[in-house]
């Protein structure tokens, strides 16, 4: 009961206020909402679990986290993929400990049980000895994610068995996704390993900094930006009016997903210190993408840098070209998770380029995470005492400053300069918060994405 009156006293709804833009900074800091995190956000919300192509042949596996639970990912012999608990049903030991490979069987370390790539429990050492053959091992096999679905080569799992399809959940969100997904009929993959950081931060702060804070841009980033050869900064466009929708983007409004784009070309190619390769990729293959999907997106967001964000933990970056995933480690910590990405059509050369260039921005030594980093520990730093931790902080940046344009999905105000984008965050972090289930749980694409199909069918 005591527990009881503890959680009564966390009222979510004073902690955001999106009317005004405001977040209490307890959000950032406190354990017990951070369970409740783990709960009605990880424990209903589609999560990114793996892209096919780092799992292409059966056996081949891949582990991840959802939310805190460590989560293994296999292709199945018939070539479907299935998704199970890293944890052993005997006494919960993890039954794999590389973090990915190709294996025909899990085996515990500590008593020897071992798995099948299907779950089931496949050996039991001394098992007519010393259980009398009396285990049944139908009982025993891993416990899998309740539903694991795949869109387009990104494969999601769920453990909520009455959230929506991933379709509908990733929404009007997939008319951003499809530029990267689906621009081209060879599709898309990850590049290289997975580069792996622990950051002392709040989840919540790497998502909504990415999602929609252009505001940081030219000054946490300064140094950096003039670091990188020919930048265009003309292209990063303050559109503070907040009516002029011509230019860089801030979109929300799509089920807690979220864009932020410079649109019409501009984007992190600038960085390269010979941008011609891809450029020239660009130029070749313009008209196939808008013939596949339409002019709107194959003519202005194609090739543009696109900060896409599908609520709550991923993000991905075509024009930038990384793709990222944050595992919470508690309220104040986690683990950040990146890969460069490609579309499969590009020549070697160009995906060697954006490799590197991932590496050298957003890399665990990149000169953009670098400066990022460093911010948002702190930010989660000084939510933690006893008097900041009764403090507010602010996203109230042009407030009610948005509308539609043409052709889009989403709620968007204009420029890259915003905290229109962080307001939706906070909106659909509360909304999940506050709702007992999904069936509580509001929809809104703004705008239906049927218009958009129909206008390329
Ligand atoms: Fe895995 Fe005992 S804990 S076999
Ligand atoms: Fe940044």
């Amino acid at each position: 009961a005591l527990m009881g009156a503890v959680c009564m006293a966390l009222d979510i709804a004073s902690l955001v206020d999106t009317g005004t833009g405001r977040q209490s900074r307890l959000i950032y800091a406190n354990e017990e909402i951070y369970r409740q995190e783990l709960e009605r956000i990880f424990g209903r919300c589609w999560l990114f679990l793996v892209h096919t192509s780092q799992i292409p042949k059966p056996g081949d596996y891949f582990r991840t986290f959802m939310g805190e639970d460590d989560v293994i990912v296999i292709r199945q012999k018939d070539g479907s993929i299935k998704a199970f608990l890293n944890s052993c049903t005997h006494r919960g030991n993890r039954v794999c400990r590389a973090d990915r490979g190709n294996a025909r069987a899990f085996t515990c370390n500590y008593h020897g049980w071992s798995f099948a790539p299907d779950g089931a429990l496949a050996g039991v050492p001394l098992e007519n000895e010393a259980y009398f053959g009396e285990l049944d091992r139908s009982k025993f096999g891993l416990v899998p994610v309740t539903k694991v679905s795949e869109y387009k080569g990104l494969v999601f799992g769920c453990w909520d068995a009455n959230s929506p399809s991933l379709e509908d959940y990733l929404g009007d969100a997939k008319f951003f996704l499809d530029v990267w997904l689906d621009a081209m009929p060879g599709g898309s993959a990850l590049l290289g390993e997975t580069q792996k950081m622990v950051l002392g931060t709040n989840w919540k702060l790497p998502v909504e900094n990415v999602c929609g804070d252009g505001y940081h841009l030219g000054w946490a980033h300064a140094g950096a930006m003039s670091a990188v050869q020919s930048m265009d900064l003309t292209g990063l466009s303050v559109g503070n009016s907040g009516v002029d929708l011509d230019g860089g983007l801030s979109v929300a409004g799509m089920n807690g997903h979220m864009v932020l784009s410079a649109l019409d070309g501009v984007s992190g190619y600038a960085f390269y210190p010979d941008p011609k390769p891809i450029l020239e990729y660009l130029e070749a293959n313009r008209q196939t993408v808008i013939d596949r999907l339409g002019e709107v997106r194959g003519k202005q967001v194609w090739g543009a840098q696109v900060n896409i964000t599908i609520f709550p933990n991923l993000q991905l970056l075509p024009g930038l070209n990384w793709f990222r995933v944050y595992h919470p480690k508690g309220p104040g910590q986690i683990e950040q998770w990146t890969w460069a990405m490609a579309e499969n059509d590009m020549p070697e050369a160009v995906k060697t380029q954006i490799l590197e260039n991932q590496c050298l921005t957003f890399g665990l030594a990149g000169l953009f995470d670098n400066d990022d980093g460093d911010n948002l520990a702190a930010c989660t730093e000084q939510s933690r005492g006893w008097r900041t931790a009764q403090m507010d902080v602010y996203t109230n940046m042009a407030l009610g400053r948005s509308g539609k344009r043409e052709g889009f999905p989403g709620d968007i105000a204009a420029g890259l300069v915003s905290e229109h984008n962080q307001r939706y965050f906070y909106r659909r972090w509360q909304e999940h918060m506050m709702a007992e289930n999904w069936a509580e749980v509001p929809t809104y694409n703004i705008n239906s994405l049927t218009a958009q199909e129909a206008e390329h069918a």
